[in-house]
């Protein structure tokens, strides 16, 4: 037994000759709001189509709730609401004639409907035809839908895109409750570094198909490679005197960022002043989410 909802080994899917995911091994926590994350392209729509079984893999296997998606797909997809891509409606169907469809397919009762209407706040609108909607409130329809049922597991595929900031805001306060609430397990993935840093605890990091990181958000941010920031006069021969004692130094806009690695700064200052330079400033600095997001995935495309 593991401990993941979601565990995937080596999961790859080619295209003819196109490598779209590469050697995935996910692993969500129970609990979980799982940021998967990444730039366009990068493959985790075609990721999340594997988790689902709307695709199958050329390589690797997917297990949810510990077991195998090929062997026990029914018994998996019962407990799993997902949204994938932008999803798509009956327009001249009511929202809840929408979603008594799902319920009649899972076959539970009609108080989940009222439920997952009142969790995604249209029930005001219950009796509305679809085609009416904004594009906000037909992903909100979309993750109602995902509701619906005894779930344990929801799987959201970019349920903030097309919406404008107030929607993503309401999106992503009720993807946040919802552990809480529902008590589920979610992975939602994203083009938007920020959204997820909002949202989740743990983080998966894919680009041209290969996870680059997975871990928890506070791991991410421990990643980046520290570095002391030196303003020190005369900057030239401190650059120098640096370099003497096997230390090179990235002088960037007139100031000295040195590798943190085994530094002792107060050793350091201490050095240097000694040595007769006027230390202005001495500093550890950490890069920010954001800077440690473009270095791993090389900027969005
Ligand atoms: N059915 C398909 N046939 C061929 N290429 C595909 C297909 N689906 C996706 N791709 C390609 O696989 C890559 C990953 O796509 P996708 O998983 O949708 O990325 P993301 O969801 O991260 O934006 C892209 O280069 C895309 O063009
Ligand atoms: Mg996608």
């Amino acid at each position: 037994m593991s401990e993941f909802i979601i565990e995937t080994n080596n999961l790859t899917k080619e295209f003819n000759k196109f490598t779209a995911v590469k050697d995935v091994s996910l692993k969500v926590p129970k609990g979980a709001l799982y940021g998967f994350l990444g730039p366009n392209g990068a493959g985790k729509s075609t990721t999340i189509r594997m988790l689902l079984d709307l695709m199958k893999p050329t390589k690797g296997t997917v297990h949810i709730f510990n077991k195998d998606i090929r062997n026990h797909r029914m018994d998996i997809l019962r407990k799993v609401g997902a949204m994938v891509e932008s999803p798509s409606y009956y327009e001249n169907l009511t929202a809840y004639e929408n979603l008594e469809i799902t319920r009649k397919i899972l076959q539970v009762d009609k108080k989940e409907i009222d439920k997952a209407l009142e969790i995604v706040n249209l029930s005001k609108w219950r009796n509305k035809r679809v085609k009416n909607f904004s594009l906000g409130m037909k992903q909100r329809l979309g993750i109602a839908q995902a509701l619906i049922g005894d779930r344990e597991l929801l799987i959201l595929d970019e349920p903030t895109n097309g919406l404008d900031p107030a929607g993503v805001r309401e999106i992503r306060n009720l993807i946040i409750s919802l552990p809480e609430t529902m008590g589920v397990t979610v992975l939602i993935s994203s083009h938007i570094l920020s959204e997820i840093e909002l949202i989740a605890d743990h983080v998966g990091i894919i680009r041209k198909g290969s996870l680059l990181f997975q871990g928890t958000l506070e791991e991410l941010k421990t990643k980046g490679n520290r570095e002391i920031a030196i303003k020190a006069k005369p900057l030239k021969e401190v650059e120098n005197f640096l370099r003497g004692k096997g230390i090179s130094a990235n002088n960037r806009e007139g100031t000295l960022y040195i590798p943190r690695r085994n530094i002792d700064i107060e050793e350091l200052n201490k050095t240097l002043v000694l040595s007769g330079y006027g230390v202005s400033h001495l500093s550890e600095c950490e890069k920010n989410l954001e800077e440690i997001f473009l270095e791993l995935t090389g900027g969005i495309e």
